[in-house]
């Protein structure tokens, strides 16, 4: 029986795993080594000589002899574990990390500390066998789980059925969804434009404000962070992310500083500008600042005032995630404005890619066949999940969950910058939080040490350590957390 499962997970039988690849040598010695020790080598020893490419997946003989010598030296419990870490992956960390570092285009950061395959809950495993809490539930979009059986069997069920139908055409999964989303969303915001990315929700909604104030002019926060997208990038305040690609001086683009209604209001009455984007908690580049709480309110009836576009970005903050009363599902229900279009997407999909413009009836009218479009924008792959994901937020309590966590976190976190002086401040709303230290290097350090304690945090912004956790983290994962901070902060006094 072991003997089976682990030659299925070096030589795939591809009717069960259409996915995979075979197993190469380089993974199998990367396996024998963490779980065999000392063993490993007299095994590597005696099958090398049958292979000559460590990196080529294995033929059937040479499985067979692998799988021979491994049988040979191991117990039950080690075969057990060597089968399950191949199914983990067939292909060795140093390969695919070497991969990704040869043929991906280098936008951002590689993370090449660990390899993830596997999640549960609010944990990841990566491909040494390794276990951690993760911090920042894939920027927010895997709130529900790092994996979710749910989801997934809908998924399989509906790629078996229908796996993918253009936007412009009727689908059973699209219309399921319409159906039962719209309890969830602020009053009045009925009509939505589904897309992939967040990116993209962002430069649709911006062409729709246009469209519908027919002014292109549009005001945006500093501090302020909306995607990579040619639109979303040039309402993004950082530089970095602007002049490389010359939209620094856009003339449609006016920043102005958060939480300044003068600013915005003057804009509009010199006929500037006529829509205005804003998230109500800054998170990717101002380290989760809430707005001030009078500020949205006093935005909304400056926007009704002049007749202009408040556009909410709910990308990071909805669905739960800043909900300080059960069932506020976005950050407008807490501060309690209703925006004239609002960007929502990550969480909704359970991880799936799904996002929305979301916007009223008058304002959607501005928008005529012909003037958009999208491939893939609400899929039934996307709708499916999307249906599963939100049924669950409701039928979980998710919210409560946010609400307890979040004053969990906050006490904690409070109770550790009375011990640790280096921790000069704490901010956030919900479970978007994020602490001070004295500079960019000490947190680098902090977050060093975390891994090492289990806890995965790769979000900072500058000297802001940010936490973005899943929002089904449990009480038992926030003690470990707070003890993973404890021990990290000791280490850098
Ligand atoms: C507020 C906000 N808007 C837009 C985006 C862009 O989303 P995506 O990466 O899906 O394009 C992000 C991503 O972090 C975000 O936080």
């Amino acid at each position: 029986m072991d003997r089976n499962r682990l030659y299925n997970n070096i030589i795939n039988d591809r009717r069960e795993h259409p996915e995979r690849l075979n197993a190469n040598f380089e993974r199998i010695r990367e396996v024998a080594e963490i779980v065999l020790e000392d063993k490993a080598a007299g095994i590597i020893g005696k099958c090398e000589k049958d292979i000559a490419d460590s990196r080529t997946p294995l033929t059937e003989k040479q499985g067979n002899i692998v799988v021979d010598a491994l049988v040979d030296k191991s117990s039950p419990g080690e075969l057990k574990l060597l089968a399950d870490m191949l199914h983990d992956s067939e292909i060795s960390t140093g390969e695919a990390i070497s991969l990704h570092e040869q043929f991906k285009i280098p936008v951002s950061h590689l993370e090449a500390d660990i390899v993830p395959v596997r999640g549960k809950g609010a944990w990841i495993t990566d491909t040494r066998g390794k276990t951690y809490l993760d911090m920042d539930s894939n920027y927010s979009a895997t709130n529900l789980g790092m994996s979710n059986p749910e989801i997934a069997l809908g998924i399989f069920n509906q790629a078996n059925q229908l796996i993918s139908m253009k936007e412009d055409r009727v689908h059973i999964p699209r219309a399921r969804f319409l159906k039962t989303i719209q309890p969830m969303m602020p009053s009045g915001l009925t009509q939505f434009y589904w897309q992939n990315s967040g990116g993209e929700a962002v430069d649709k909604a911006l062409k729709i404000a246009k469209a519908y104030t027919g002014n292109k002019g549009v005001v945006a926060m500093e501090g302020g962070f909306h995607g990579r997208t040619h639109g979303a990038v040039a309402v993004t305040h950082e530089l970095k992310y602007r002049k490389p690609f010359f939209l620094e001086n856009e003339d449609w683009v006016h920043f102005v500083k958060f939480n300044d209604v003068d600013a915005i209001e003057n804009l509009f009455l010199e006929g500037k500008a006529k829509t205005v984007i804003l998230e109500l908690v800054q998170g990717e580049e101002a380290g989760m600042r809430p707005a001030d709480r009078d500020f949205p309110k006093r935005l909304r009836d400056v926007c009704d005032k002049h007749g202009c576009v408040m556009i909410v970005d709910e990308i990071q903050t909805g669905f739960g995630r800043t909900a300080e009363k059960k069932d506020q599902w976005f950050a407008s229900m807490v501060y309690d404005v209703v925006p004239d279009i609002m960007t929502i997407g990550k969480s909704f999909g359970g991880g799936y890619p799904i996002t929305a413009v979301v916007t009223n009836k008058d304002i959607s009218s501005a928008m005529q066949p012909g003037y958009d479009g999208s491939t893939f924008g609400g899929n039934p792959m996307a709708m499916v999940a999307a249906l599963i994901a939100t049924r669950q937020m409701r039928e979980s309590d998710l919210t409560t969950n946010v609400i307890e966590r979040s004053k969990q976190i906050m006490s904690g976190l409070n109770h550790l910058k009375d011990k640790h002086s280096i921790v000069s401040e704490i901010r956030g709303l919900g479970l978007m939080i994020a602490f001070k230290l004295p500079s960019a290097e000490a947190v680098a350090t902090l977050q060093k040490e975390m891994a090492g304690n289990g806890v995965k945090t790769s979000l900072s912004t500058r000297e802001w350590v940010r936490f973005l956790p899943l929002l089904v983290i449990t009480k038992a994962d926030v003690e470990h957390l707070l003890k993973a901070i404890d021990a990290a902060l000791s280490t850098i006094h």
